[in-house]
């Protein structure tokens, strides 16, 4: 009978298919280069996009000019102060005033879930090694 093979089928074809959908449901990303996942991606294009001008292709920053985000204890430290400070410049005891004469620019127009992509990567990246950023602690730095 035709329907029970075609069950027989795809019935090994629908396991192989729940095994490779981890990978498989990924959505498109604009780039598929730098840390591999989908968070990463986002998080490596709104950082070329919106950081490397001053912060530089590496997070190395430029001497006495911009602050390095490698090893930087703002980036390692609070992820819920390091999103206040990108996002509405509170400044916290991470990122003492008067080292720099130039400023930095408000980030806030970025939304929860790109704020968490672009801060994870900055924190697992330029030999950086902290734990993600999520959504929920974006929000929560906006809302104190
Ligand atoms: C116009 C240049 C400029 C751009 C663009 C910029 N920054 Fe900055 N950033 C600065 C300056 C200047 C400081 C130091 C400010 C201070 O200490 O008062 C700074 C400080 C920081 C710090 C604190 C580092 C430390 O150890 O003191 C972090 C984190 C940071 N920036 C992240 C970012 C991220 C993420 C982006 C992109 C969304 C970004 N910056 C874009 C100029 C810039």
């Amino acid at each position: 009978m035709r329907p029970a093979a075609i069950l027989r089928l795809h019935l090994p074809l629908g396991l192989l298919m729940t095994v490779c959908a981890c990978s498989g449901q990924a959505p498109p990303a604009a780039t598929d280069t730098a840390a591999g996942t989908a968070t990463g991606d986002r998080g490596a294009a709104l950082y070329m996009q919106n950081c490397v001008p001053c912060h530089r292709e590496k997070g190395e920053g430029v001497p006495n000019v911009y602050p390095s985000l490698a090893g930087s204890p703002a980036v390692l430290g609070d992820p819920v102060e390091l999103a206040q400070w990108v996002l509405s410049q509170k400044r916290p005891a991470t990122i003492p005033a008067g080292r720099y004469a130039t400023q930095m620019l408000l980030f806030g127009w970025l939304k929860d879930q790109d704020a968490a992509a672009l801060l994870t990567f900055i924190r697992a990246n330029f030999g950086n090694a902290a734990s993600p950023v999520d959504a929920a602690m974006i929000a929560k730095a906006r809302a104190r």
